[in-house]
């Protein structure tokens, strides 16, 4: 099954509202943009910058997505925003599960899956991050470890379409270390959790699913990651907040 690439620019805690303006002015001044027909384009400022972004971009072929959400849909919960009002507001899709809020946060599977049923609710596209340490790498337990953050989304999320997920893998160890996992490495993780996929829904799923790689990507790694089989694009940080940099990855 062919599987249109996409690249997403996840711009943490960086960008404010003219910064946005900025970057939108960069982006379309730059001589050579990526092909829309060859690769989908999005990209996840913080929820200050989402307004912005998605008034810059009405008329082009560009994703806007958040960063995180909360699973219910309005209530009691102070400094939180709901799926129902990303969508509102405009957003296309939402980053869940990333390592940052897993670590850093407090962010637990229990929670991803409730967030992924909440962004289904409202019509958002899930793209669900998993990787492993580099502790868990190097006592060998890579598979494990994301095998389990995958089954533990998938247990109430039942994929029966596979343009209802996206999957990204992150290892945490490659996240702005400027340390990108080989070719070989991200291929045989992503094949790994194709194969999980398949399994929890049909070969359908499993095939079609499209499964980033995040992690140091650069112009410079782009194209030998983008060239495996199993790799359909990219979770990009750092190199996301340079309109050229990250034209020059999706291209
Ligand atoms: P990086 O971040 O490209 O800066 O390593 C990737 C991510 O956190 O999604």
């Amino acid at each position: 099954m062919s599987r249109k690439k996409l690249v997403i620019g996840n711009w943490k805690m960086h960008h404010t509202g003219p910064e946005t303006h900025h970057w939108w002015q960069r982006w379309q001044e730059l001589d050579e943009r990526p092909d829309p027909q060859q690769v989908d384009l999005g990209v996840a400022p913080p929820f200050t910058s989402l307004g912005p972004l998605i008034d810059l971009s009405r008329h082009h072929p560009l994703l806007v997505g958040a960063q995180n959400l909360h699973w219910e849909s309005s209530g009691a919960f102070t400094g939180e925003v709901s799926a129902e009002m990303l969508a509102e507001a405009g957003c296309d899709f939402v980053i869940i599960g990333h390592s940052e809020r897993r670590q850093l946060f407090g962010e637990t599977d229990t929670r991803i899956a409730r967030k992924l049923a909440a962004a289904r609710r409202a019509g958002l596209l899930p793209v669900l991050c998993v990787g492993e340490t580099a502790d868990e790498r190097s006592a060998g337990r890579t598979e494990v470890v994301i095998e389990e953050q995958l089954q533990h989304a998938l247990d109430h999320f039942e994929i029966d379409d596979p343009g209802a997920l996206v999957l990204a893998y992150e290892p945490i160890w490659a996240i702005g270390t400027g340390q990108t996992a080989t070719p070989a490495q991200a291929q045989a993780a992503h094949r790994f959790l194709r194969e999980i996929l398949a399994a929890a829904a049909d070969s359908q799923v499993g095939a079609g699913v499209r499964i980033l790689y995040g992690g140091s990507v650069k112009p410079a790694n782009a194209a030998e990651l983008a060239a495996e089989d199993d790799i359909d694009g990219f979770l990009v940080g750092g190199a996301s907040l340079d309109p050229a940099a990250f034209a020059a990855i999706a291209r």
